[in-house]
């Protein structure tokens, strides 16, 4: 219930209280309550108790929380983690709405929100940029924003939170994995599958790739191109690469697992072995890129933890009580190849 329904609510039950007070009260003096502290307070247990049932629902903190979309293994199991920590806490009712990767249907979403008087809005957004207006709208409507796993640019004042990861390490944890296979005097031509284009998770693991192997002067990215973070986009556009470069290629960087477990199926179909004619590095930690890693078709998986719902029903609570949060509330993740990613396979729970 929103703060505005909640005062209403109360403003109600206080009437309630006065009204059974009097009738309780019928025949004392009009000093009597006031007098009497004691009498007042089992007067007011007493409307408290008539009342109580209703209680529980109406105290409970309306979330509403506008997906990107089901474009990859990883968004879906960021959807099932908000959808169940939301589902087992009841104080929580959460309003949800799937924009299908459209950032119209997300400022339609945040307004609708926003007319139900919800308590938080909670947001992925699909690109970075055109928020300032209906954000605007949610400030001035006493909305808190929180921005869930991918970033908006505005101004701080904007928004509450930010819970998610740092794209700038995960994509230097990439490269660094790349330089370390390689060596840093090597010659290696690299193709890159972004993200979808204007989303920050996809601008800033590019960003933070090519800073780390900049000062690498044999480290060159030969063709770099989106694949909207699917499956089937990663193989259509990597099936292009191998026909211009088939034979140049020495490692695929791919935005997120989907898109390079896309293009693992086109380098077999091409008839190269993924994993060892061309190294395959990915971003995500989808329990499908673990499984390819103990196949010996896929080598690295830099971790980015979906697993947002426990952060988001946590910081929503915290405002509600009045805390301050954090600016930025991270995650915690890891980067994995080789015999610790073979490990770690029965244990991933995406
Ligand atoms: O914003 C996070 C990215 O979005 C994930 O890496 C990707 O798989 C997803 O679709």
């Amino acid at each position: 219930m929103s703060i505005k329904k909640f005062m209403k609510k109360g403003v109600a039950l206080a009437l309630a209280v006065m009204l059974l007070g009097t009738a309780v009260g019928c025949g004392s003096s009009s000093t009597t309550t006031s007098e009497a502290p004691a009498s007042t307070e089992q007067t007011t247990q007493e409307a408290k108790t008539e009342e109580a049932p209703a209680a529980p629902v109406d105290e409970k903190i309306v979330i509403g929380f506008s997906q990107i979309g089901a474009e990859s293994g990883w968004r879906t199991a960021e959807t099932e983690s908000i959808k169940k920590t939301c589902e087992e806490d009841p104080m929580i009712e959460l309003k949800f709405s799937d924009a299908q990767q459209k950032q119209e249907n997300q400022i339609k979403a945040i307004r609708t929100f926003i007319a139900q008087g919800v308590d938080a809005i909670a947001l992925a957004p699909v690109v970075e940029s055109g928020w300032e207006t209906v954000f605007t709208e949610a400030k001035d409507a006493g909305i808190p924003i929180i921005l869930l796993d991918r970033m908006a640019a505005v101004d701080e004042s904007l928004y509450t939170t930010f819970i998610g990861s740092d794209f700038i390490e995960e994509g230097r944890r990439a490269a660094q994995y790349v330089i370390d296979t390689f060596g840093p005097d090597a010659e290696v031509n690299i193709v890159e599958l972004q993200g979808t284009v204007g989303a920050s998770a996809a601008t800033d693991r590019q960003k933070g790739f090519a800073d780390a192997i900049k000062d690498y002067s044999g480290y060159k990215i030969i063709k770099s191109q989106s694949g909207d973070f699917t499956r089937a986009k990663g193989k259509e556009v990597m099936e292009a690469f191998l026909k211009s470069d088939g034979d140049k290629i020495d490692v695929l960087y791919a935005h997120n697992d989907d898109m390079a477990l896309g293009a693992v199926q086109a380098i077999e179909e091409y008839g190269l072995q993924p994993g060892k004619d061309i190294i395959i590095v990915g971003v995500d930690g989808v329990k499908d890129a673990f499984q390819a890693i103990a196949d010996g078709k896929y080598n690295c998986t830099v971790e980015c933890n979906p697993n947002l719902g426990p952060q988001l029903v946590q910081a929503v609570k915290d405002l509600k009580a009045g805390k301050t949060l954090e600016k930025w509330i991270k995650s915690d993740e890891d980067v994995y190849f080789g015999q610790k990613a073979i490990d770690a396979l029965p244990t991933r729970t995406y």
